[in-house]
């Protein structure tokens, strides 16, 4: 048996990382242990709970308004009894949160295999998004196993000099996640007029917090008042630093609905019933062009290209001319909405986690091997010294 630690610390590591706990769970050769450092509470929990996934190990480590730092400090320090007491064969990261970051540095001092899920994505640029692109360089660096998602994951990770030998291309696990549950029935759990189109909005980048995410607020605010046919659906994002200004801005428009986030299958539901998605995170790049919806990415630069090369994906920064003409011309222009809803997947096939799985089954059965005949060799050897030695 090979005792393998999955870490999830925020939603979308929980999401991602659901289906490959899911996949080793069916191993006989594997011994799950689930790590949650619990970065997010009710975001992680709520994505457990539907994936019926159970921690063994919750280190409870949210606490309102965070800071990077301490957020850090206090996870590294718990981390060290964690790996002392597991002593696993592998520990499973996912992303580029601060949970893989320090969960990575620690399994380095405690000299432990890490294997990287979604790993090579870049920006090559530090600030944008911040702190991810440092995240996820930092663990590249100390990673034993790259599962990147796609091709060009791979050539950003050949690029930094990871060894071909180390690098799998696996496709992103969103996708098995989001085909997983895209199966079930589905329910949004919220009242909207059924005659009319919807806008989904997301936002919750650090780089945008400040007057860029004001900006964005405005534009939303807009496009409200614009076009009263239609319903903007925004789950807002916990962190304060976006719900105080997000409910202070758009808490009064009739044809706003503000909620609390979306446990993941109504929000998947929400995706479905979208014309369109405006939202600056990553995995709902991922997703959205899977089911066929355009999005209008609120950042300037983006880890995932495939889908905006495929032109079902566009940035708009969080600029605000930028995000109502985009917004207007995809609400108003039947012909440009048409080129961005055509249901395309360059993430992956809904196999990733599979093909995951079998990368380790693979080493550990290699390894095994080595070391019968390792054992072999040596009993040859000691059966051999003792007949030299018996005396004549
Ligand atoms: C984190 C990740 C980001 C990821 C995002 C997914 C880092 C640095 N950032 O950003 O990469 O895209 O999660 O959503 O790792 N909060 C709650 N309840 C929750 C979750 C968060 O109240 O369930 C609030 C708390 O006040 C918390 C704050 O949000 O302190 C920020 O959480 P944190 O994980 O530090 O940052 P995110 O902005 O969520
Ligand atoms: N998501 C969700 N509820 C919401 C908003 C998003 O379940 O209200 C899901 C979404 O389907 C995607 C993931 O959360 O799989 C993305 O998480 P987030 O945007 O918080 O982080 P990022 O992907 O930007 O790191």
């Amino acid at each position: 048996m090979k005792k393998i630690l999955c870490v999830v610390g925020t939603r979308p590591e929980a999401i991602k990382m659901a289906p490959v706990i899911l996949a080793l769970k069916q191993e006989p050769w594997a011994q799950v242990r689930v790590l949650a450092t619990a970065q997010h509470r009710q975001m992680l929990d709520q994505v457990l709970s539907f994936f019926d996934i159970e921690a063994d190990i919750d280190l409870n480590m949210m606490r309102p308004n965070q800071s990077l730092t301490t957020l850090t400090g206090r996870m590294l320090l718990d981390l060290d009894a964690v790996l002392l007491e597991e002593k696993p064969d592998v520990v499973l990261v996912q992303g580029d949160t601060t949970t893989v970051m320090t969960v990575s540095l620690a399994c380095f001092y405690h000299r432990i295999p890490i294997g990287h899920v979604e790993a090579g994505l870049r920006t090559w640029d530090k600030q944008n998004p911040f702190p991810e692109e440092a995240n996820r360089v930092l663990t590249g660096r100390l990673a034993q196993w790259h599962f990147a998602p796609t091709e060009s994951s791979r050539q950003n990770l050949l690029r930094e000099g990871v060894a071909d030998s180390d690098i799998i291309v696996t496709g992103n696990t969103v996708i098995d996640a989001l085909l997983m549950t895209a199966e079930r029935e589905l329910n949004l759990g919220i009242e909207l007029d059924a005659s009319k189109r919807m806008v989904l909005i997301t936002s919750h980048r650090r780089e945008n917090f400040g007057e860029p995410f004001a900006h964005i607020c405005r534009a939303i605010l807009k496009l409200a008042q614009d076009n009263p046919d239609v319903q903007f659906l925004y789950p807002v994002h916990p962190n304060p630093n976006v719900k105080e200004v997000a409910h202070a801005t758009l808490g009064e428009c009739a044809n706003i609905h503000l909620c609390a986030p979306l446990d993941y299958a109504p929000f998947v539901a929400a995706m479905k019933r979208a014309y369109l998605i405006i939202s600056d995170s990553g995995g709902v790049q991922e997703e959205a062009p899977a089911l066929a919806k355009p999005v209008l990415v609120l950042r300037e630069e983006t880890e995932r290209p495939e889908a905006v090369e495929q032109g079902v994906v566009k940035l708009v920064g969080a600029n605000y001319d930028n995000i109502v003409a985009e917004t207007q011309k995809l609400l108003d222009d039947e012909l440009a909405y048409k080129e961005m809803a055509r249901g395309v997947s360059p993430y992956g096939d809904g196999l990733a986690a599979g093909r995951i799985v079998r990368v380790l089954q693979q080493y550990y059965a290699a390894q095994d091997k080595l070391a019968d005949s390792d054992s072999e060799a040596a009993v040859e050897a000691a059966v051999e010294a003792a007949v030299e030695a018996e005396p004549a």
